[in-house]
């Protein structure tokens, strides 16, 4: 069952992450294909990402799916809130017919550090760097922050997100695998946001609904 975590959020939210072992032509005997994604590994995670939305809702009307020029993918009518992520074989997706969404998956390897400065505030960084003595959760925490602020930037859609200036994670709960994180979101008047991550197989999900 490719289908291997679905977790319905609420009565309108529904999240699923499905592991790609099928060839394309699985795919695409329920995806339109629009030519766009040409690399081979990318159609397929594309295509799985797209397929997984009709997993959670059977009547998600994946033809009428439009790229806005910020490239986030939406549906015109806003029958579904939606949205996307890949990362090696996993497509990570969640839709709601009533809150707003915004997900990412990553696999956590050590290559986030060299990113780091770009996305850590300094208090995320001295946090973060108290953890030295337990690398692990160290390198855990930092994925989980990274995927935490694509999520937001997912979810906001407009694009013009510094996630050193305008995202700053206050809080973090963690508990076993999974968790939830408290992030300032200083645009459109500043919120703070509840971002939920969860551990698995080595990646990261993180995802916020408002
Ligand atoms: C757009 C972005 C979030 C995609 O993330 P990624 O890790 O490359 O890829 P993911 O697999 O997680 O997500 C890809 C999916 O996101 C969705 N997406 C693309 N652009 C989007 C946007 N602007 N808003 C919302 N969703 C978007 C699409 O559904 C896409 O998959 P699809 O083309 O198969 O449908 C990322 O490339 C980006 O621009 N991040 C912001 C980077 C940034 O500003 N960094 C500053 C600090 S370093």
């Amino acid at each position: 069952m490719p289908l291997f975590y679905q977790h319905n959020i609420n009565e309108s939210t529904r999240m699923a992450i499905w592991r790609i072992e099928e060839p394309e032509a699985f795919f695409l005997s329920r995806v339109p294909s629009h030519g766009s994604v040409t690399h081979p590994y990318k159609k397929l995670q594309h295509l799985a990402g797209r397929y997984a939305l009709t997993a959670i809702f059977e009547d998600f009307p994946l033809e009428e799916i439009v790229i806005a020029d910020t490239q986030k993918p939406f549906l015109p009518n806003d029958r579904y809130h939606f949205s996307i992520s890949h990362s090696g074989n996993l497509a990570a997706v969640i839709a709601s017919n009533r809150n707003r969404v915004g997900i990412d998956i990553e696999l956590i390897t050590g290559r986030i550090k060299v990113i780091s400065e770009k996305f850590l505030g300094n208090k995320e960084k001295k946090y973060l760097n108290d953890l030295e003595s337990v690398p692990q959760v160290q390198l855990e925490l930092m994925t989980v922050y990274w995927s935490a602020k694509e999520a937001i930037f997912k979810w906001y859609g407009d694009g013009e997100i510094d996630f050193r200036k305008h995202l700053e994670i206050t809080a973090v709960r963690h508990n076993g695998s999974n968790g939830t994180l408290d992030c300032v979101f200083r645009k459109n008047g500043g919120s703070t946001l509840t971002v939920h991550y969860h551990l698995v197989s080595g990646f990261v999900v993180a995802w916020v609904v408002t």
